[in-house]
């Protein structure tokens, strides 16, 4: 009779916990699957703590936070990873991340998977999800392939000269001193626009392991293009950047991504020169807080996540994860007439938050093609607006090097530019003639603007 009971107890709380760790059922059902295991407790209080401590340098904090970090998800880790490599799984591999406190199995044969959630007590598994994969950001209305170099006005592509980043370069800010981290299909790093601005030892592309990343898509090499470019086509052309190729052609699976993550906080042996910033059109879904750790670690050393909200719209609350979430830095793509692109995403997000935060060149955006070394095309997407304001960034830090991402934050929204097409409607209650809003978020990002508020605001 009791022994009954206790069975029946022993059942029901299993049943309990295997609904709250695994909340696709569906999972159950696959003889082979690729999961997210995460598990508790997260990173973030070591995050904190890092962010609230005094460094002799960001090196020494970046150092600091990856050993903290990976101390404390190799312990919580230790004896599940110690399971899993143990049985020595044909096909299964195993990757153990430090970012967020999560291990990704793939090809977890089913009878392992049930084992595993029957001890997610002892084991401290919080959650089982399925690896996500986001396909790489659309691009619209490509044009021809061009082969002269737009290399003086009135070439120029249009939204280099409407944020307004020559006058910025007429003051001698061309980029220089900052690093931009970019997480995207690889790049054609002989492009002639491109060449000497990739720290070629400094990128990585997580599937070989390797620092050599070729762009078999295109999407990484314009979008770099357009934040670094010479010939006139990048918004801060001495700026350096910092590859990884978190998507490959088709898709940027999880695994890569959070690669690409940690890789950003410190893509050097003793984390010196890492970025400044990381521009990242990538995205997909909604409401998703599987890169909120991720995300966090980047503004704790100093780094903006910049991101390209998406190209699900027109309709309202369509914004893309992780641009979607509150501590990123969403952007909306315009077209030449300053009126929003049919395609950006709109907020607001589930939470009432509003997105993007701002909204930048997004159509017919000229910048390097990856085929050729002379190459150039026009592309329309969010991914085309998200490297223009990554590019204002990087003008402003190169003014002002140090300058904190609050800071940041506040000098590009309070600096933008309302001439903008409005309607009178809006999303979430806010009309799009209103600032923020759901459209185009505090308005069209504007670098001179937004360097002469960064002067009186940081130059007393
Ligand atoms: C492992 O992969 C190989 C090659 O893809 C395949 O032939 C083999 O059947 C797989 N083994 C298992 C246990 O799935
Ligand atoms: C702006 O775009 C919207 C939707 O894409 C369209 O309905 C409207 O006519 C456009 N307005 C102008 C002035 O181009
Ligand atoms: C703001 O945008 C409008 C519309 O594109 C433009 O005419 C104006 O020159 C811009 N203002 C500045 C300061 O660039």
């Amino acid at each position: 009779m009791s022994q009954l009971l206790i069975s029946f107890i022993c059942l029901f709380f299993s049943t309990l916990v295997q609904a709250q760790t695994i909340q696709d059922q569906s999972l159950l059902s696959d003889s082979f699957s690729n999961v997210m295991i995460t598990l508790n407790p997260s990173v973030r209080p070591i995050i904190q703590q890092i962010g609230q401590q005094e460094f002799e340098s960001n090196q020494a904090k970046r150092f600091a936070l990856v050993e903290n970090m990976r101390a404390w998800t190799q312990a919580v880790q230790g004896p599940l990873l110690f399971l899993l490599q143990d049985l020595k799984v044909a096909n299964m591999t195993i990757k153990s991340f430090w970012i967020t406190n999560g291990i990704i199995v793939r090809n977890l044969p089913l009878p392992l998977l049930e084992l595993v959630l029957l001890l997610s007590v002892p084991f401290n598994i919080a959650s089982i999800e399925r690896v996500q994969e986001f396909p790489v950001l659309p691009t619209f209305d490509s044009g021809p392939v061009l082969t002269a170099a737009p290399q003086v006005a009135p070439a120029m592509p249009w939204g280099i000269k409407d944020v307004n980043a020559p006058q910025v370069w007429d003051q001698g800010i061309r980029g220089q001193g900052c690093t931009v981290g970019i997480i995207d299909t690889g790049v054609r790093e002989t492009h002639e626009a491109i060449a000497g601005r990739v720290l070629l030892d400094q990128c990585l592309d997580p599937m070989t392991g390797l620092s050599s990343v070729p762009d078999l898509n295109g999407h990484g090499t314009h979008v770099t293009g357009t934040i670094c470019g010479g010939m006139g086509i990048g918004v801060a052309p001495e700026a350096e950047v910092v590859m990884c190729k978190g998507c490959g052609t088709s898709f940027c699976t999880q695994d890569s991504l959070l690669t690409c993550g940690e890789h950003m906080i410190c893509p050097t042996s003793d984390c010196e020169d890492g970025p400044d910033i990381v521009s990242n059109s990538w995205g997909g879904g909604s409401n998703s807080d599987s890169y909120d750790d991720m995300l966090f670690s980047w503004e704790i050393v100093g780094m903006l996540p910049v991101f390209a909200i998406g190209n699900s719209g027109p309709a309202c609350s369509t914004a893309n994860t992780p641009g979607d979430r509150p501590i990123a830095f969403g952007v909306g793509a315009v077209m030449i007439n300053k009126n929003l692109t049919s395609f950006s995403s709109k907020g607001p997000t589930n939470a009432g938050n509003i997105k993007p935060e701002i909204s930048a060149p997004g159509a017919n955006v000229l910048s390097a093609d990856f085929k050729t070394n002379d190459g150039y095309q026009s592309l329309s997407g969010t991914s085309m607006a998200c490297p223009h304001v990554a590019g204002v960034a990087a003008l402003l830090i190169s003014a002002f090097p140090g300058i904190t991402t609050d800071n940041l934050r506040n000098v590009l929204v309070q600096s933008t530019n309302k001439s903008v097409v409005t309607s009178g409607f809006g999303c979430g209650g806010k009309v799009n003639s209103n600032f923020p809003n759901n459209y185009y978020g505090h308005g069209f990002v504007d670098a001179l603007k937004a360097l002469n508020l960064a002067s009186q605001l940081l130059t007393k």
